[in-house]
């Protein structure tokens, strides 16, 4: 990849990338950027003051270890052997350094939204904020062309947390970005809304059996498929049964995810929320998956007549606003492809006397829930809505990323464990 990689940024984007890239080299201000999963905020992870600067610009925890970011696997051989790449990016390592457990994943799932924890070596070159202390560290090539772009031209590896202030949402969309972040950093790269919408699977093939330390853009059941990996544990936990004692990736015991309003999450069979439970408010977010019908009929006295309107088929098509981006003359070819990954906005409903209803309709895919769901979030606090009441989805199955979704909700529903 190290070759075509740049050919498909051209012009005017390969000049804001490049410039990026210097700053990240020669600066201590993050860089927010895209990956196919939630945007980034980048910096040097090998320059102590610029990863220190990560943690100042999202006031998160230092405790709580960041994800290396590499563009090849030469790059993250020099890692884990404590060599700096060289400038022509080349370096032969004498034998593999990486762990043999990993190797049918990278070969399956690299680029792409999976995170492999690592054994730092005693002699790392990684700033040692990046892995809050711990003798190990998380690596993860995205697939997005950007970021791998972003990478390439830094020549170095980037230490990215998601872009988000500390307990948001993760940002999906360069706006979000900025609206938690605007002062604090110089420049985003805009790629659109994101391709996936969570982040990526966390997980340590340096334990036996291997876990998943975070639910994420590839599934269990991909995970499974590979050698090795076919009886992966499940390491975090999000629900009250089952699950390990103690959530082990350590960002998973922070408040997250969390927008201004109360998130009140409905798991699947726990029914919807009573017209009577709607009116206590003034103003609702709705967030609607796979089977709840429209707002305004959760909102009046007739459910029963309108319960049969609750199946997948007979629901409407989510409501996409036009976009905003048709500037075209500043864009390659590659980022208006990129931008296609439209995500549905709300629409407003004025129910009874004084209750204002705003509705979000995810749509019936599983990727679909995925890759709206943070920007669902935000938008409904930006409607100052009082509450959100949100269809959960069925994370019985691990053929989707159904669990990384409900993962994400518990969060945000702030059930405590
Ligand atoms: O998709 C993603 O992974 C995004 C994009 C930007 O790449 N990044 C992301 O980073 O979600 P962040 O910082 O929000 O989450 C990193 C997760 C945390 O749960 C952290 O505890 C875990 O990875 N982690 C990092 N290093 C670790 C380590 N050495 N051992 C265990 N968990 C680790
Ligand atoms: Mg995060």
């Amino acid at each position: 990849i190290d070759e075509w990689e740049i050919d498909y940024v051209h012009g005017q984007d390969y000049e804001s990338l490049k410039r990026a890239a210097q700053d990240l080299i020669h600066t201590n201000v993050p860089v927010a950027f895209p990956t196919e999963t939630v945007y980034g905020l980048g910096a040097d992870a090998t320059r102590s003051s610029a990863v220190k600067a990560i943690f100042a610009t999202k006031g998160r925890p230092a405790d709580n270890p960041l994800i290396v970011h590499i563009h090849s696997l030469p790059q993250l051989r020099a890692l884990l052997s404590g060599q700096r790449e060289m400038s022509d990016g080349s370096l032969q390592a004498k034998n593999d350094s990486i762990p043999a457990i990993y190797r049918p994943l990278i070969e399956r799932f690299w680029p792409g939204p999976l995170t492999i924890i690592l054994p730092a070596p005693t002699n790392s070159i990684l700033a040692p904020e990046v892995t809050a202390g711990l003798p190990t560290f998380g690596a993860r090539m995205p697939r997005s062309i950007l970021a791998l772009s972003l990478l390439r031209l830094c020549g170095r590896p980037l230490a990215a947390p998601s872009a988000n202030a500390s307990t948001r949402p993760s940002p999906t969309a360069a706006e979000h970005v900025f609206d938690d972040l605007e002062g604090r950093i110089h420049t985003i790269i805009d790629g659109g809304p994101c391709e996936v919408g969570v982040e990526s699977t966390v997980v340590d093939g340096l334990s036996h059996p291997p876990s998943i330390l975070r639910p994420g853009g590839v599934t269990v059941d991909q995970l499974r498929k590979c050698p090795g990996w076919e009886n992966v544990t499940i390491g975090y936990k999000d629900k009250q049964e089952g699950g390990a004692d103690k959530p082990r990736a350590p960002g998973m015991k922070y408040r997250h995810y969390s927008p201004k309003a109360e998130v009140v999450l409905f798991e699947i069979g726990a029914g919807r929320p009573s017209v009577e439970e709607l009116k206590v408010r003034n103003r609702i977010g709705i967030i609607r998956t796979k089977s709840w019908e429209s707002a305004l009929s959760l909102t009046t006295d007739h459910q029963g007549a309108s319960s049969t309107k609750g199946n997948v088929g007979e629901m409407e098509q989510p409501a996409f606003a036009s976009s905003t981006r048709n500037d075209s003359s500043r864009m390659s070819n590659l980022l208006r492809s990129v931008m296609q990954h439209q995500v549905p906005h709300a629409q407003k409903h004025t129910a009874a006397e004084g209750l204002e209803v705003w509705d979000i309709n995810l749509g019936a895919s599983t990727e679909d829930v995925a890759r709206g769901l943070f920007s669902a979030l935000r938008e409904l606090d930006k409607k100052n809505v009082d509450v959100i009441y949100v269809e959960g989805i069925d994370d019985q199955v691990d053929d989707d990323i159904a669990t990384a979704v409900m993962n994400r909700l518990r969060k945000a529903a702030e059930i405590r464990l």
